[in-house]
């Protein structure tokens, strides 16, 4: 005889309510209350599911009546829906006023009481919701993604199976600060091939995404108030960072070269540090010229400053082949260079590395280990075996097919559909190229109005430090096939309009 099996119908946690038995409001209305207000509070999501009525009288130790009320009340208002086998949720189309982000901040934010935050730094929670096309937008132009839907799923899942399986008590401890030892061999090998870096697996530190290589090699080269050359327009969540260790920011302009030194070196000659991006420049995209790279490094040796080398997306050139790493020319350990694999594998996975000049490499430890110990052990092995066992370099090589021909149809579709005077720039490389816009045009207006048709246009002004500053947009074309493309470039087509 097969087994009875009771089909139980899912309980959610019981939130926490308190009921006043003295209290005049009725008891039903008192739990109909809680929950509306941690609904609008957004302390209960959308689909969250509720406890039964039968969980909850006995939680809150009255009887099931009112608390049937109190559901009745909500599922009629639509703050509750019911659905077959699976219990009661918290509906998925709230009313109006619950679903606004801003009505819950509104709720939340007088009661809020936090240390100020340095000016210009960025308020990541709210980031989303004032800059509709910073938060991470999956769709057409929102740029830094990968084609996700092309990533080697089989490969991967395989190889986290094999690692998983494989688990055994000395990876389950902390691992080395400077990470493991396959993987930092992995990175320096493909460095030394691919991008021209000098650096031996010892130099190489595994972090938790270039912004975790950033802060470390913030805290270890510069003290509040150090003055940094940083491009303009530049890469916002360095300036971020750069800010929050009270840093004097010196921006350099940007032109058809990459960073323009002279000017760097007549307004702060002894900067003790540039951050650059030479292969793409952020958000510019250009390359940054073989002089420029030469006079850049006299500089750094003349004033003994350091230069960070922010490498993020420099695997993907599309007319020639990549150009070799700013550190590789280097010969005096002057270069701290930063690599990524949000690019090439995907951002989430949260892991980086960075290549540390010898002498450094006990100061870049301490710092480290301060902060997280190591970092985690698991996604270093299923790596350091992907890049081993060739999966990288393949997958590589198929990506740059792939973004040439998304590229293109970017390309094209601009040529073709936009009637104004557009300036591209940076299409050779990376995942992203960036367009100039006339001065009329305000690249916030038509940002807004594009994240109504959820479209996430970033506003190139947004990237300068001062004013007045170059309008236009950074258009991702990694993430949006290229059929879909031309779609895409008209609805970009149709949100631009002068002021
Ligand atoms: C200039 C620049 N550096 C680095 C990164 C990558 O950051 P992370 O490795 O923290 O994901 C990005 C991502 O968009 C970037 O634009």
């Amino acid at each position: 005889m097969l087994p009875l099996v009771m089909k139980k119908t899912p309980s959610g946690i019981a939130p926490l309510i308190q009921v006043d038995r003295r209290a005049r409001e009725p008891l039903h209305r008192q739990i109909y209350n809680a929950y509306r207000a941690a609904i609008v509070e957004r302390a209960l999501r959308p689909k969250q599911q509720v406890p039964s009525t039968r969980t909850l009288a006995s939680e809150l130790g009255v009887s099931r009546i009112p608390v049937l009320n109190a559901y009745a009340q909500l599922l009629a208002e639509g703050y509750f829906e019911a659905r077959v086998g699976a219990g009661t949720v918290v509906s998925s189309m709230l009313p109006d006023e619950v679903r606004s982000p801003q009505h819950a901040q509104a709720s939340t934010s007088s009661r809020r009481c936090a240390a100020p935050v340095p000016p210009n730094s960025i308020s990541l929670p709210s980031m989303g919701n004032i800059l509709p096309w910073l938060g991470p937008r999956l769709g057409a132009f929102s740029p830094g993604q990968p084609a996700f839907d092309q990533f080697p799923f089989k490969v991967w899942s395989r190889l986290v199976a094999r690692h998983s399986r494989n688990l055994r008590p000395p990876s389950m401890h902390y691992g080395s600060p400077m990470g493991s030892n396959g993987l930092r061999e992995a990175v320096a090998g493909y460095l030394r091939t691919a991008r021209g870096v000098r650096c031996e697996a010892e130099q190489i530190m595994i972090v938790s995404g270039s912004q975790q290589a950033l802060e470390i090699t913030a805290r270890v080269l510069l003290e509040p108030g150090n003055s940094v050359w940083m491009e303009e327009p530049g890469y916002r969540f360095a300036r971020a960072l750069f800010n929050l260790q009270g840093c004097q920011i010196v921006p350099v302009p940007v032109d058809r070269e990459g960073l323009n030194v002279s000017a760097g070196i007549k307004r702060c000659k002894n900067a003790r540090a540039a951050l650059v991006t030479p292969s793409h420049q952020y958000p510019l995209g250009v390359t940054m010229s073989a002089s420029r790279r030469l006079q850049l490094l006299e500089w750094s040796h003349r004033s003994g400053s350091w230069i960070i080398e922010d490498d993020y997306d420099s695997e993907y050139r599309y007319e020639s082949m990549p150009i070799a790493s700013l550190q590789g020319l280097d010969r005096g350990s002057q270069v701290v260079y930063i690599g990524t694999f949000s690019k090439v594998l995907f951002p989430s996975l949260r892991l980086a590395y960075l290549v540390i000049p010898r002498d450094l490499i006990e100061r870049f430890l301490a710092v480290r280990f301060t902060f997280d110990i190591a970092p985690p052990n698991f996604f270093q092995s299923v790596v350091a075996d992907f890049i081993r066992e060739g999966h990288f370099s393949r997958h590589i090589r198929r990506m740059r097919l792939l973004y040439r021909d998304r590229r293109s149809a970017l390309l094209n579709g601009l040529r073709a559909q936009l009637d104004i005077p557009i300036d591209v720039t940076g299409e050779q490389a990376g995942l992203h190229l960036s367009i100039k816009l006339p001065r009329d045009f305000c690249d916030h207006e038509i940002s807004e109005r594009a994240s109504r048709q959820r479209i996430w246009l970033a506003p190139l002004s947004s990237y300068y430090r001062k004013r007045p500053s170059q309008q236009g947009f950074i258009l991702g074309f990694s993430n949006t096939p290229a059929e879909d493309m031309p779609r895409a470039v008209r609805k970009l087509r149709d949100v631009i309009h002068p002021r």
